[in-house]
């Protein structure tokens, strides 16, 4: 906001206890009195279209346990920088790991922009059902497509993109020892990156993302840190970008 030329009002978990003191109907008309946007970063996603519902104001969803809708347009922005405008089109992407809010709004995307999406997932972490459900739909739409493994080689297999991202998101931290037992073999590793598509025109084939904080039972660091194919760091950097683009089209300029 400040690079925009605005003001941003942190409130953290100290400051508001969305829910808690106050109805979310009430706060989301008190913020609307203050401010030209709200930015909220929610566990349930019920509270952030709460919020939407009773503000005046654009209410852009920052993370909730369902939706990361920011992400997304930071991935697919690297994405695009990495293959060219409209070099996406007809690329692999494969998810190894959980399947959470990240990969369902990168999903949505990546098939409207009409990607081949395959989904590796141990049994009982599967995506949203009705969110994939959706992606089917624009998948068909727009010449996409989406595909369910339990096997990570097999998704990987001549990908274009490898994606993962935490074994235990926000909320989840009590089911730590359980879920480090139940992603056994899904570490994104070398070999797993080897599977993907060969250089082309110079340049990896098969790129690396995660939108970071990441943990390293997830992916290894010779994968994390691997110059040519991992793009974590432009990743992050588009964080900024996309946002700035998405505060100043919600606010009319
Ligand atoms: N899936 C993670 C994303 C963090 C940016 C979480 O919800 O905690």
């Amino acid at each position: 906001m400040a690079m925009l030329g605005g003001h941003a009002l942190f409130l953290g978990p100290q400051d508001i206890q969305l829910g808690v003191n106050e109805s979310l109907r009430d706060t989301a008309a008190v913020l609307s009195r203050f401010n030209s946007l709200i930015l909220a970063r929610v566990f349930a996603h019920p509270d952030v279209q709460m919020l939407a519902k009773h503000s005046s104001v654009p209410v852009i969803n920052a993370l909730s346990d369902l939706y990361h809708p920011l992400q997304a347009l930071a991935d697919l922005l690297t994405l695009e920088e990495h293959f060219g405008e409209g070099g996406m089109e007809g690329k692999v992407l494969a998810w190894v790991g959980d399947g959470n809010n990240v990969l369902h709004d990168l999903a949505m995307g990546a098939v409207r922009l009409g990607m081949h999406v395959r989904v590796a997932c141990p049994e009982g972490y599967e995506p949203d059902a009705e969110v994939m459900k959706k992606v089917q739909g624009h998948a068909q739409r727009k010449g996409g497509s989406l595909m369910m493994t339990r096997d990570p080689m097999a998704a990987v297999e001549g990908a274009n993109v490898v994606v993962t991202d935490t074994w235990v998101s926000m909320g989840q931290e009590e089911e730590y020892e359980k879920r480090m037992r139940d992603f056994e073999g899904f570490q994104v590793n070398k070999a797993m990156m080897e599977k993907g598509a060969g250089k082309e025109g110079g340049k990896a084939g098969c790129v690396f993302l995660h939108c970071l904080p990441r943990h390293p039972e997830e992916v290894t660091d010779e994968v994390f840190y691997d110059e040519e194919r991992s793009l974590v760091f432009p990743e992050a950097e588009n964080r900024m970008w996309t946002v700035m683009a998405v505060m100043l089209s919600l606010v009319g300029k």
